[in-house]
């Protein structure tokens, strides 16, 4: 289920700032070769990720789920000048694209990609994150919170995406593998006295996750 009417999207497309070059090719690449190209995050939801990233200037990115690297190109953008973005995928192949598009941004040199199993890889790195993006595979969010969260500074910010699973978290009955992850990643958000969050309807719904 699309959970953004088309006229809607249109016009935050219309005004909001326009979509970089290199991310307008790199979603044509993807969507040209990619049978799930629909996990990019797109024009909005990188605009979103850019200015909260602006907003920040972190020091610190990590992005778990990196696809063709279309929101780690948008993230980077507030990066402090010193800062590092960390981004994990499992898949050569995109992480292939991924560098491809990364060798073109001015700050390539600030941005470290990790190509293998997330839930390994997060145990290997060391810096206190400012920001992370939650964006891989919807079974392993509760666990991936858990381990971030330890690492997550005061005041640092989660990001996950697809928090609607396409709809399917809204029927009365969850029945997916899937969506049913993602209902039990929104309860133990929920539930967690230790941050603030906010749902925000973008796309598929992102949660944003402050901690106290
Ligand atoms: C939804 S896509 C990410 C989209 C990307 N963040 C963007 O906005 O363009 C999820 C990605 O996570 C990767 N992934 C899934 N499970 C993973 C794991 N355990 N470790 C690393 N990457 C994983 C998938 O291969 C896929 O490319």
């Amino acid at each position: 289920m699309e959970m953004i009417h088309a006229l809607a999207e249109a016009y935050a497309e219309k005004f909001s700032s326009p979509e970089p070059a290199w991310a307008a090719a790199l979603s044509k690449e993807t969507r040209e070769y990619h049978p799930q190209s629909h996990m990019l995050s797109g024009h909005v939801q990188g605009r979103f990720l850019s200015v909260i990233s602006q907003i920040m200037q972190p020091r610190f990115i990590l992005e778990i789920g990196t696809f063709t690297g279309y929101s780690a190109g948008c993230l980077v953008e507030g990066l402090a000048p010193q800062g590092e973005l960390h981004t994990i995928e499992c898949r050569e192949t995109e992480a292939t694209v991924a560098k491809k598009y990364f060798n073109q941004l001015p700050n390539r040199h600030q941005i470290q990609l990790h190509v293998g199993n997330a839930l390994e890889i997060i145990h290997t790195l060391t810096p206190t994150w400012d920001l992370v993006f939650l964006d891989a595979d919807k079974t392993g969010y509760c666990e991936y919170y858990t381990l971030v969260m330890k690492n997550l500074r005061k005041g640092g910010l989660l990001i996950a995406d697809n928090i609607f699973f396409h709809g399917e978290v809204l029927q009365p009955e969850i029945t997916g593998k899937n969506a049913r992850a993602i209902q039990a990643f929104n309860e133990m958000v929920a539930n967690d006295s230790s941050t603030e969050k906010v749902i925000v309807t973008v796309r598929d719904g992102l949660v944003l996750i402050l901690k106290k």
